[in-house]
């Protein structure tokens, strides 16, 4: 490994603030930044584009294989293409949110992107990459590694749900609670891994949340 390589992994449930606060800390350290999400995500387009069955697994696996996926690693131009089509934006919509873990449960599909990730980070010097399996299975070797967590109201709170007790309100939230839930079925990422520094940004606000989690990386990169 080159010695002035630096991979920075940063794991989290749904509204830790975990995508705005990694694309800080990369811009903070010149470095490259990897939404891995994003790339669940554009597999889910391109699934559901194809009329695929979701309950489907063999059908996602293989889409995975075959997917041409490209992904910018600018912490300060988002942009995703899945075959030719530019999802960039796609991707964020609710109707995504809801199918993506169907992709993201399927083992076959998350050890090719998992191999896609390892190949991507290979080739940036510098690079943070975020998810819910980069601290444990994509980069377990990384010079840092960070669980980025929230309470469940903070959370909550991030994805501007007010819980004020109106159905559309906790429909909402079981939504993301839901999700989580799932996708914690295939990945650990509300428990910190043995050497992953837990960072609980409940009480910080953006600015602080960011500074944490670059004190985090200092007291890693020392040791
Ligand atoms: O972080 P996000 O909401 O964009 O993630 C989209 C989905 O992909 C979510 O269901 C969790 C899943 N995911 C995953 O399983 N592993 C990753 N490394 C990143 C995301």
């Amino acid at each position: 490994a080159n010695p002035t390589n630096l991979v920075i992994a940063i794991d989290g449930p749904s509204g830790s603030g975990k995508s705005s606060v990694s694309k800080a800390v990369a811009r903070a350290l010149g470095a490259a930044y990897l939404d891995t999400g994003a790339m669940y995500r554009a597999i889910t387009y391109s699934v559901l584009d194809a009329g695929t069955d979701l309950s489907d697994a063999a059908a996602i696996a293989t889409a995975v294989r075959e997917a041409k996926l490209e992904i910018s690693v600018d912490p300060d131009h988002e942009h995703v293409v899945i075959g030719d089509t530019v999802v960039t934006d796609a991707i964020r919509e609710p109707r995504i949110s809801e199918q993506v873990s169907a992709v993201a449960t399927n083992l076959e599909a998350r050890a090719e992107l998992v191999r896609r990730q390892r190949e991507i980070i290979a080739t940036n010097v510098r690079i943070v990459a975020e998810g819910r399996d980069i601290t444990t299975v994509v980069a377990p070797d990384a010079n840092a590694r960070i669980l980025l967590t929230a309470s469940e109201e903070a959370r909550l709170r991030r994805r501007g749900i007010q819980l004020g007790g109106t159905q559309d309100a906790s429909a909402l939230a079981s939504q993301v609670l839901e999700r989580d839930k799932k996708d914690s079925t295939v990945v650990n990422f509300t428990q910190a891994a043995d050497g992953v520094i837990t960072v609980d940004s409940s009480d910080l606000d953006f600015e602080q949340t960011i500074n944490a989690v670059l004190d985090a990386i200092n007291t890693a990169a020392k040791k």
